[in-house]
C-alpha cells in the first residue's frame, strides 16, 4: 500500500508548528514520547467492549492485561479505590457522570460558563444542559473567586441532585469541603471535575478533592500529560445513599452505575491502543520526575501570580 503521504506531510508540519511557535493554550500539553508510541500501536485493532475479565469478544486476554494495568495505577496515583480508564474524552466521563447520577429533567448546579465553568457542566449549547436543569454559581466580581455563598444560596433554595465542581478558567483553589458541607445539608452528590488541576492534586501541590467529593473526573491529555482522554474515579465506593438505579431499575453501588453509564451507557468499545498510552503516562506521573515537574510548574505560576499582582 502507498504511504499517504499528503497527511504525513501535514503531521510534519504540525510538528514542526509545534516546535517552533509558542503554545499557550492553558488545556494543553506535550506528552512523552513513549505515551505517543503507544498510542500508535496495535490494541487499535481489538474490539474490547465491556471491561477487563468480562468482554463481549474473544482474544481479549493481553488487552485485560493493559487495561487492569492502567487502573491499577491510576488508583495509586490518586489513592483512589475504583477508576475507569475507558472514556474517549473529558465530555464523556462527564457524560457518563451525568447518565449514573440523574434523569433528564433533574437539577444540577454547576459554575457558569462565562465565569469559567465547562460546557459539559450545564450549559444550554450541551447534552448537560439539553437534558438536565442546570443551575449556576458564579464568581466573585472583586477576587475572581468562587462565590461560596452563592452557591450555598441556590443550593439549599433549588435542592439540586448534583453540584458540581471543577473549571476551565479558575486559577485558584477550590473549597471541596464547604461544598461536600453545602451538599450534605440537601443530599446532593458532589461531583469534581478537576480536569485542569488534575497533575498538581496528584502530586499533593492542591487540595485533595477525593474526600469530599463523592465523584471525580479528569481529562488525561492536560496536566497529566498523557494521551487525550477521560477518566473517572472514585476514592470511596458506596452504596449509594441516593438509591440510584441502573436502566433495569436495580439499586448499584457508585462503582457498578459508573461503569454501566461508560459502557454501554455512553460509549462502544473502548481505545486499547489509548489506554496503553494512558498506562504509560501514569507510570510516568508516578515517578519522582513528575513531582519535580509538578513543583516547577507550581513556583512558576506563584510567581507570574506574584508579578501581577505587583
Ligand atoms: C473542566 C473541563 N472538563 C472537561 C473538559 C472536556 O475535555 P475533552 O475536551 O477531552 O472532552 C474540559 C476541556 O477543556 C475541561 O476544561
Amino acid at each position: 500500500m502507498q504511504k499517504d503521504t499528503q497527511i504525513f506531510d501535514l503531521i510534519n508540519k504540525e510538528l514542526d508548528r509545534q516546535r517552533h511557535g509558542i503554545e499557550l493554550i492553558a488545556s494543553e500539553n506535550f506528552t512523552s514520547l513513549q505515551v505517543m508510541q503507544a498510542m500508535g500501536t496495535v490494541p487499535t485493532n481489538k474490539y474490547a467492549e465491556g471491561y477487563p475479565g468480562k468482554r463481549y469478544y474473544g482474544g481479549c486476554e493481553i488487552v485485560d492485561e493493559i487495561e487492569t494495568i492502567a487502573i491499577e495505577r491510576l488508583k495509586k496515583i490518586f489513592r483512589a479505590t475504583w477508576a475507569n480508564v475507558q472514556p474517549h474524552s473529558g465530555a464523556q466521563a462527564n457524560g457518563a457522570v451525568f447518565l449514573a447520577c440523574l434523569k433528564p429533567g433533574e437539577k444540577v448546579l454547576g459554575l457558569d460558563l462565562s465565569m469559567g465553568g465547562h460546557l459539559t457542566h450545564g450549559s444550554p449549547a450541551n447534552f448537560s444542559g439539553k437534558t438536565y436543569h442546570a443551575l449556576f454559581y458564579g464568581v466573585k466580581k472583586d477576587t475572581g473567586t468562587v462565590d461560596y455563598d452563592q452557591l450555598e444560596a441556590i443550593a439549599s433554595k433549588e435542592k439540586p441532585k448534583m453540584i458540581i465542581c471543577g473549571a476551565s478558567a479558575y486559577s485558584r483553589d477550590w473549597d471541596y469541603k464547604r461544598i461536600r458541607n453545602v451538599a450534605d445539608e440537601i443530599g446532593a452528590i458532589v461531583f469534581a471535575d478537576i480536569a485542569h488541576p488534575a497533575g498538581l492534586i496528584a502530586k499533593g501541590l492542591m487540595n485533595d478533592p477525593f474526600e469530599h467529593c463523592h465523584i471525580v473526573t479528569s481529562t488525561t491529555h492536560k496536566t497529566l500529560r498523557g494521551p487525550r482522554g477521560g477518566i473517572i474515579m472514585l476514592r470511596h465506593d458506596f452504596e449509594n445513599p441516593w438509591g440510584l438505579k441502573d436502566p433495569k431499575g436495580n439499586t448499584r453501588t457508585m462503582s457498578q452505575l459508573l461503569d454501566l453509564a461508560v459502557f454501554p451507557g455512553t460509549q462502544g468499545g473502548p481505545l486499547e491502543h489509548v489506554i496503553a498510552a494512558k498506562a504509560v503516562s501514569f507510570s510516568e506521573i508516578l515517578s519522582d520526575d513528575f513531582t519535580a515537574y509538578g513543583k516547577q510548574i507550581m513556583s512558576n505560576a506563584q510567581a507570574m501570580a506574584k508579578a501581577f499582582m505587583a
